[in-house]
């Protein structure tokens, strides 16, 4: 939700810290702060973005080789100076940053008011440095020895909720502490220095070598180095990655924006994703990250996909693969329902959750309950170390690469490229899938980056139709089967970049009441490639033009019918029907983009979102 950048080494942390936050800035961009230390400590924070901040410090004391910075997305308290983080306690001691929501916070304030504490802002997080600097100074009377780790962790251990944080305190001027619960937190290991950040990517161009904090963990960095000891204050073992990302890939390479620049990357993401599993000469196909559980996927008698957003339109994409592959029971839900509904899991269902991030709190949670209830978890997961990543039993990593743009694309592609290598495993080990097809969908598979990289030279085309439907307030998304998750993914594009409504429907669903909506304002994009409903789409298309819609159609190269009804349409190369949603979704990525665009909006950073949601 929000990004956390640290520093702590021998060089100055203004210029880290900045670039740190512009990159993380995806994660939440509606205020900016960062506290640097150079035997005091000075804070600047201000609402909107980086560049304001770096505007705010362009004349003062920047100077500090330990420093804090924090990019933020509003969950206690309206985006404002005041809100932004860094927070510091009442009486100057510490100063914070936070992702997460401390749950109990009301109570907590409530106790520190009549310990004569008083709040400058709205959030959360002050509260917790107020609650961290009570025990510290309570503790310290007298002349008793009690250090700002150990008031770290008194006050930790009464709070309720998530957090990654990173706190510095004005007495130990030369030190850093961290702690996570519930929200990412990785540590860079530099040559004498450190790193801190929500995710690798402000510590990449710096180190290779990271270590991923685990809930309850609490590290302090300082001259001696790194110490890592948990809540109960019991000496953790630091496990030390090496990450595999290059600058290169969190950078924008020449593109208007992230967004449009990761639609293009789709041809390479999903060639490395079945890369190493799919052998197209042999008709090999293996997944080793779900070796240890894949007897119990064969025996399965039910699968559940549990996702939010993108990754739960793709898991529906992967339901009717699993259904139809290898007739195994499927059901897909929104892990924030799953969650709280008191759902049936037998011990033995296979779950799989689906995350780009691998941080989004709601599938995090459904996660823990599935295991509990004695599920066998498996995660698909773009993010390497990743908490969704750590926390499942088995899994396939997508390898889309780092994901910026908030509006997701290649994920979800990736995500259904690893899904139906899954299903098509699964099926042809407990023979629901023939070996003949197989082979057909090995090769259908292998062809796609080509035919998507065919649909992205129409881009100009596409931009065409964009321009000329933009000012519309509303839009309907329609498709059938396999195309129904591409329409509602297609709506979800336009609706968070453009803030046009736009709905997905299943397009025999239309006559049921959206059908009410549609007038010669409306574009109503259909998916209607050629596949045993064709005929049907057909008629739904003919419906929508007897009420004066608008319509943009996603066709099979070469069709003539719907060319002669559709007022658009935009040709996709032939593929297996299964396989469909991975073409017929790129031009609606980019209709999507095309409009933002035209509209003014901003592509990367729509308004009210942040990538990865680490709160409920
Ligand atoms: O990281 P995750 O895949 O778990 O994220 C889930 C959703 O938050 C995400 O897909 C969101 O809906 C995107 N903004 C969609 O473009």
């Amino acid at each position: 939700m929000c990004g956390i950048i640290g520093y702590i080494g021998h060089r100055e942390a203004y210029g880290i810290l900045i670039k740190g936050l512009k990159r993380l800035e995806y994660r939440g961009y509606d205020s900016a702060g960062i506290a640097l230390s150079n035997n005091d400590y000075r804070v600047y924070k201000c609402k909107g973005k980086v560049s304001d901040l770096e505007e705010q410090t362009k004349d003062k004391d920047i100077k500090g080789r330990i420093g804090i910075g924090h990019t933020r997305w509003a969950t206690h308290g309206e985006p404002t100076d005041n809100n932004a983080h860094p927070h510091k306690s009442m009486n100057g001691k510490f100063v914070i940053i936070h992702n997460g929501i401390i749950e109990n916070y009301n109570k907590l304030k409530n106790s520190l008011e009549n310990e004569g504490y008083q709040f400058e802002s709205e959030t959360d997080t002050e509260v917790l440095a107020n609650l961290i600097e009570f025990y510290y100074l309570n503790n310290r009377k007298n002349g008793k020895s009690f250090s700002p780790e150990d008031a770290v962790r008194a006050a930790l251990n009464m709070v309720v909720g998530a957090y990654g944080l990173v706190i510095l305190c004005e007495d130990y001027p030369d030190q850093m502490i961290a702690a996570r619960k519930g929200s990412p937190l990785v540590i860079g290991i530099g040559k004498s220095e450190y790193f801190i950040a929500s995710d690798a990517t402000p510590i990449v161009e710096f180190t290779d070598s990271v270590i991923y904090l685990n809930d309850d963990d609490i590290a302090v960095l300082d001259d001696n180095g790194l110490s890592l000891r948990n809540l109960k204050n019991i000496a953790q073992t630091p496990d030390i990655h090496k990450i595999k990302l290059e600058v290169s890939e969190i950078e924008k390479n020449g593109f208007d924006h992230y967004m449009l620049k990761e639609i293009y990357e789709q041809p390479r993401a999903i060639r490395d994703t079945y890369r190493g599993r799919l052998n197209f000469n042999s008709k090999f196909l293996r997944l080793g990250g779900l070796h240890n559980v894949f007897q119990q996927l064969t025996e399965a008698n039910r699968i559940i996909i549990i996702a939010c957003g993108t990754s739960w339109h793709s898991g529906i994409v992967g339901e009717y693969l699993f259904e139809e592959f290898t007739r195994i029971s499927t059901e897909v839900e929104y892990a924030s329902e799953f969650r709280y509904r008191n759902p049936v899991i037998n011990k033995g269902d296979i779950v799989i959750a689906i995350s780009q991030s691998g941080e989004t709190a709601d599938t995090l949670a459904a996660i823990q309950l599935a295991k509990k209830a004695g599920a066998i978890v498996i995660g698909i997961c773009n993010v390497v170390g990743s908490s969704i990543a750590r926390e499942t039993v088995a899994g396939v990593f997508t390898h889309a690469g780092p994901e910026i743009g908030v509006a997701s694309t290649k994920a979800f592609t990736t995500q259904i490229t690893v899904l139906t290598m899954m299903a098509m495993s699964i099926g042809l080990a407990n023979k629901k899938l023939a070996k003949d097809e197989f082979t057909v969908l090995i090769d259908e598979l292998y062809a796609i980056p080509e035919k998507i990289e065919k649909i992205l030279t129409k881009s100009e085309k596409i931009k065409k139709i964009a321009i000329e439907i933009s000012n519309a307030t509303n839009s309907l998304y329609l498709g059938r089967g396999y195309l129904f998750p591409v329409a509602l993914e297609g709506a979800l594009k336009l609706k968070e970049i453009s803030y046009i409504h736009a709905e997905g429907y299943p397009a025999a669903e239309m006559k049921h009441g959206p059908i009410a909506l549609i007038d010669e304002k409306m574009p109503v994009i259909v998916l209607a490639t050629e596949d045993k409903s064709y005929e049907k789409i057909v008629s739904n298309i003919q419906e929508v033009k007897a009420r004066k819609g608008v319509i943009i159609a996603i066709v099979t190269e070469g069709d003539t019918t719907i060319k002669q009804m559709a007022d658009y349409v935009i040709e996709v190369p032939k593929t297996d029907f299964a396989l469909a949603p991975l073409l017929t979704v790129i031009p609606l990525q980019l209709l999507s983009y095309y409009i933002a665009v035209e509209r003014g909006c901003n592509v990367d950073q729509p308004r009210n979102l942040a990538k990865s949601v680490t709160v409920e």
